[in-house]
């Protein structure tokens, strides 16, 4: 498999964990349980930034040249690549509305758990979709040239998660991450 496409598996696999977690803090806040907000406003915040950032515009390049390559499946390119835009839009809602609940607004319990459990099964569905139906087509599509090129012209070029000033910034989320036994 191409370094990119392993990039791309690697960041699902960290945002399905994420979403994961975001989801559990929520039960506890749904519940009546303590629940952490910061760590969840960071999560969102380090979720946006990264999608915005490195995640999607990586995507966007492997569905353009792909698209290319194989115009019948274009649509379902465009359909997906669409939906990060959209993604990033609920992200940003989404922490809005955690910041607001924080700040004191008033805003239902139920009104937070129904944007919350829609943005954590959003998120999820387009994960699987790309890992189920696009990236199977971005290892039909491109070739070997394809992917060398790509590499070179996708926004990060190293293979980290969190850049080094990532690390003041999500300094909350990185804590509970390393303390819970994860990579
Ligand atoms: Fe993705």
């Amino acid at each position: 498999m191409s370094t990119l496409l392993e990039r791309l598996h690697r960041d699902h696999a960290i945002l399905r964990r994420l979403l994961d977690l975001l989801s559990s803090q929520l039960d506890d806040f749904f519940a009546g349980r303590e629940s952490n907000f910061d760590l969840k406003i960071e999560l969102l915040d380090f979720i946006e930034h990264y999608a915005e950032q490195i995640h999607h515009p990586t995507e966007d390049l492997l569905f353009q040249v792909a698209k290319n390559r194989c115009s019948e499946d274009g649509e379902l390119f465009e359909r997906i690549g669409d939906q990060h835009p959209n993604l990033e839009a609920l992200t940003h809602r989404f922490r809005e509305t955690l910041e607001g609940v924080i700040q004191g607004e008033v805003m239902p319990r139920e009104e937070v758990e129904v944007r919350g459990r829609e943005f954590v099964a959003l998120q999820r569905q387009h994960i699987d979709q790309e890992e189920q139906e696009i990236f199977p087509l971005l290892e039909k599509c491109l070739a070997a040239e394809d992917w060398e090129t790509l590499l070179t012209e996708v926004p990060l070029g190293e293979d980290v998660l969190f850049s080094r000033e990532d690390f003041a910034r999500f300094r909350g989320l990185i804590e509970f991450l390393s303390g819970h036994g994860n990579e």
